[in-house]
């Protein structure tokens, strides 16, 4: 796939100022916990003043209905959601209006819902036009916020393939089951493959989402700690009824439910995130170098 890689000289024109750390929350298997764990953590950065932007790649819109509430998510026309970025009618369309604000103080969200879902297809070839765009909006419009966190839907076709471009870190929740640990080698190739275009691009880790106490979780954490020994997180997201309880309140528990161990147990995450960041972020060349890939 090296014929990605003139790519990334273009799409690095625009990133010449301070921008946000992006974040993926990704896995191919469905129900691993990604948007309950992107929605919560967005609560958790946002309670340190950090301006967070969830972008909701999956056209199920489960982050968009989270924040926003289902009778105005499910409604959104194409041109008011990420969806509009990989649809050729509106490629000179102003993209400044796809940032929506929610009603939590730091958050905002550029959504998506059923109508993307059409666009949605296999990346075929290295010249796939749309796999740069999310990118390049970020690059554009995104410049005001500290962290943006990327809600993956449960494939690995364009929303994915341009999530994966766009973004710095990766992060894959994984339940401690059989079947979603072995789904994980086609998530890894598909890192390897973005990475010919964005060479940067950063397994941040994996973490272990919905554990429970039982002697299977058990001996499946501890093959997962063998098999990625300091890329696991110590962090882990349990398997408690107060994230289905705030899914459907649609605040993160960080605002309705500080106290609990579930909230707990995502700052944690949160900060573990953070020091991850911060170390690779000290060995980053600044982010006004990438200047230096512009074809050279
Ligand atoms: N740690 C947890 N404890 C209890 N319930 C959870 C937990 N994590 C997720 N759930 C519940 O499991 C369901 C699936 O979670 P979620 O939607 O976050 O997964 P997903 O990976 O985003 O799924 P999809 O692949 O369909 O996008 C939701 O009903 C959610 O409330
Ligand atoms: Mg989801």
């Amino acid at each position: 796939m090296s014929d990605f890689n003139w790519l990334s000289g273009i799409a690095w024109c625009n990133l010449k100022v301070k921008m946000p750390d992006v974040v993926a929350i990704t896995n191919r298997k469905g129900g691993p916990s990604k948007t309950t764990s992107v929605v919560n953590l967005a609560g958790a950065f946002a309670a340190l003043n950090l301006r967070v932007l969830v972008i909701d790649l999956d056209p199920q819109g489960s982050a968009t209905n989270f924040f926003l509430g289902p009778n105005v998510g499910e409604n959104l026309a194409l041109d008011s959601t990420v969806g509009s970025l990989f649809a050729d009618e509106f490629f000179l369309a102003d993209s400044s209006n796809l940032i929506l604000e929610t009603e939590l103080k730091n958050i905002s969200i550029v959504a998506n819902n059923e109508f993307s879902d059409p666009l949605n297809n296999p990346v075929r070839n290295a010249w796939e036009p749309h796999q740069t765009s999310l990118l390049e909006f970020i690059g554009d419009e995104c410049k005001a916020f500290d962290i943006v966190l990327l809600d993956f839907p449960p494939s690995l076709y364009l929303l994915a393939w341009a999530g994966l471009i766009a973004s710095d870190y990766v992060i894959i929740p994984v339940p401690p089951e059989m079947f979603a640990t072995q789904g994980l080698r086609h998530v890894h190739k598909m890192i390897a493959e973005a990475r010919e275009v964005r060479p940067d691009l950063r397994r941040l880790g994996h973490f272990v989402s919905r554990k429970k106490r039982s002697r299977t979780h058990s001996f499946i954490l501890k093959s997962l700690q063998e098999r990625f020994g300091k890329e696991l997180f110590h962090s882990t997201l349990s398997e408690y009824h107060d994230y289905m309880e705030v899914s459907a309140l649609g605040q993160p528990l960080e605002v309705c439910r500080p106290k609990t161990k579930a909230a707990n147990e995502v700052r944690e995450l949160r900060d573990e995130i953070l020091e991850r960041i911060n170390k690779f972020e000290s060995r980053r060349a600044p982010r006004d170098s990438f200047e230096a890939n512009d074809g050279n």
